[in-house]
């Protein structure tokens, strides 16, 4: 009956775990607008520098020029360019500030013209797109302002991100820079998260201390009534005891539990690390068919595997390779535009690695493919018919060992191995000379 005078208290006690929650909360709900809140930081910036633009294209053309550049624009540019984004060519954001009518109408007319007349940024342009020609257009004067008129009508739409970079990532392609303008404005949205992070974390402290020092005063106060009894005490002064909680059954059992996990999540790591990545098939940059190029279309290994059977690895081809022929074939496929921006950024395809041994472990695939004899698909299975390529064999080294054991070794015409043969034939009745007769078995072969 006492107790419930206490009531009060938890009461409070609950309220204030409300407050805390709901402040929690909205908290959260900030973090979670954050991206939003930080977009339309961008969008201003964006929307200030397609203002002046849209003005211009309000001048240099009216609304019916507008849609007729836009048709003539799908019909003719649109698989090579964007208006914010760079395609195979620039993006034409921004192109009546860059050059002047007078360059665009002869540009669009013949612009390997242009290039060959020398003129600096035609040509600066031209190497910067890999040399790449534009074709010539028969479209009048009329046809390609309004085409102009239409892009500059375009100017600064799309995403805030694209929008923003638009004059300085273009000027950074003439300068021979690759970075973009967009990249920044990414960077900016996670620093705003961080930052709200750190302001969620302080507001949390300061609510706890102050959940602190008010059920201190609380209990200063009941401490000054009169009229508590042993149990009211009893639970006033109570102080949180740790070794009770660390003795209590259920928190042992929990503890148990969690340390079982843990150890028979590391053992199955650890067995993954030994090298278990069979059927291992990741999703590439680009969706580069095997299937495709080795089976339909009948291109050797070697070709683009250059050096499979010559050096130790077999290298995955540059982007350069795949240009000797999409620079012709396909290449309007969003697919193929992805080789395009590799190359325009000058960076390499980030391919995901499939087959990976351990460190410690030496394998060369010349001497298996050129010195043995050995076909790609004993090891890689059957690539040419694989869409997406994943790990055939366990590259474990039972699985090397096993194969070294089995094969005989490739000796015809090799008169290394001659007297060899003749030694091992004499003293092994039948058993074939394999590779393992030769020392393929042994430790220092394959470990360093
Ligand atoms: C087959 C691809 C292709 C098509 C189609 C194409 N272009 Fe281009 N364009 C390019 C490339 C590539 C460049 C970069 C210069 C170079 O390599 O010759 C370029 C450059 C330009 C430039 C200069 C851009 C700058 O930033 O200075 C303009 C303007 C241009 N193109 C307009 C057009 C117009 C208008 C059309 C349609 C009538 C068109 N292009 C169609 C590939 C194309
Ligand atoms: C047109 C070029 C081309 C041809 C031809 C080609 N490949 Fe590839 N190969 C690639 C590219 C690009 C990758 C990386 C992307 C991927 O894994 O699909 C690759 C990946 C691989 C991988 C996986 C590499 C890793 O990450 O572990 C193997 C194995 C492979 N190729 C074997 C073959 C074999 C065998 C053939 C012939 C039957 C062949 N390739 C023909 C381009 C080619
Ligand atoms: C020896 C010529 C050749 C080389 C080299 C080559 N390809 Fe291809 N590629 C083709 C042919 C042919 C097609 C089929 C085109 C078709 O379906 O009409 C094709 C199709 C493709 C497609 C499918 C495009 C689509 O949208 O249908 C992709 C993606 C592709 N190749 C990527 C690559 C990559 C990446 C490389 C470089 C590692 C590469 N190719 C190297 C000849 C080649
Ligand atoms: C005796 C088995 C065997 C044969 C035969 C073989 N490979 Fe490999 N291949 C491997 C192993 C093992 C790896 C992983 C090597 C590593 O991680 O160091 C590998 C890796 C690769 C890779 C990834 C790049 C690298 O070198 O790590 C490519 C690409 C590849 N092989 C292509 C080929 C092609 C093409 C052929 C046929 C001309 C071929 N392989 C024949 C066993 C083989
Ligand atoms: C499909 C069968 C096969 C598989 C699988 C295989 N090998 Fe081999 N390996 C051979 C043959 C055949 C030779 C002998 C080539 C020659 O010199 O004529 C050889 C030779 C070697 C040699 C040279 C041995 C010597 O005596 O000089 C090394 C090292 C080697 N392999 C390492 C490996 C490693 C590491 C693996 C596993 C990742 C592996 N091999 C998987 C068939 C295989
Ligand atoms: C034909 C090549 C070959 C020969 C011969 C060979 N190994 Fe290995 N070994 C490998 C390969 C490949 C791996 C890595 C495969 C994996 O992780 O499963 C490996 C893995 C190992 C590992 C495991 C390392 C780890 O991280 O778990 C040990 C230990 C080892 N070898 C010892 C030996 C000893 C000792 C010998 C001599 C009796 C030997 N190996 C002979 C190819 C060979």
């Amino acid at each position: 009956m006492n107790s419930i005078r206490l009531r009060p208290l938890s009461h409070l006690f609950f309220a204030l775990f409300l407050t805390f929650a709901a402040v929690g909360n909205t908290s959260a709900q900030q973090v979670g607008a954050a991206p939003a809140v930080s977009k339309e930081g961008v969008t201003p910036g964006a929307t200030a520098a397609a203002a002046p633009a849209a003005a211009a294209g309000a001048t240099t053309g009216d609304a019916a020029a507008i849609s007729a550049g836009d048709a003539l624009f799908k019909g003719n540019c649109a698989q090579c360019h964007a208006v914010n984004e760079v395609v195979v060519g620039p993006a034409l954001g921004g192109i009546t500030k860059r050059r002047p009518m007078s360059w665009i109408l002869p540009w669009v007319k013949n612009s390997s013209k242009v290039v060959a007349s020398g003129d600096e940024y035609a040509v600066k342009l031209f190497n910067q797109y890999q040399k790449q020609q534009m074709p010539s257009f028969q479209l009048s004067d009329a046809e390609i302002t309004s085409i102009v008129s239409y892009i500059t009508s375009e100017e600064g739409k799309g995403s805030a991100q694209t929008a923003g970079g638009v004059t300085t990532d273009n000027q950074s392609k003439v300068d021979g820079k690759t970075d973009g303008g967009g990249a920044g404005a990414t960077a900016g949205a996670g620093q705003y998260v961080d930052i709200l992070l750190i302001v969620l974390v302080v507001v949390l402290i300061v609510l706890v201390v102050t959940l602190v020092i008010i059920a201190n005063i609380m209990k200063d106060v009941l401490r000054g009534r009169k009229d508590l009894d042993g149990r009211d005490v009893e639970v006033l002064e109570q102080r949180f005891d740790f070794s009770k909680l660390y003795k209590a059954p259920a928190v042992r059992w929990i503890a148990g539990v969690v340390f079982v996990l843990v150890v028979l999540y590391e053992s199955v790591q650890g067995v993954m690390a030994i090298g278990l990545s069979q059927g291992y098939q990741p999703t590439q940059p680009i969706a580069f068919s095997h299937k495709l190029h080795a089976g339909e279309n009948q291109i050797n290994c070697s070709y683009c595997h250059t050096s499979v059977y010559k050096s130790k690895s077999a290298n995955i081809p540059s982007a350069n390779i795949c240009m000797n022929c999409h620079s012709q074939i396909k290449t309007e496929s969003p697919e193929i535009k992805k080789i395009y921006r590799a190359i325009e950024r000058k960076q390499p395809i980030q391919w995901v690695r499939i087959h990976n041994l351990p460190d410690l472990a030496y394998f060369n695939h010349s001497q298996h493919t050129q010195v043995g004899g050995i076909e790609c698909q004993t090891c890689h299975g059957p690539i040419q018919n694989m869409e997406v390529v994943y790990q055939y064999s366990a590259l474990t080294m039972g699985w090397c060992i096993n194969c070294h054991r089995e094969t005989p070794l490739n000796t015809k015409g090799n008169g290394y191995y001659d007297n060899l043969v003749k030694l091992h034939d004499a003293s092994n009745n039948g058993v074939p000379f394999t590779v393992s007769s030769n020392g393929g078995t042994e430790c220092s072969k394959c470990h360093y």
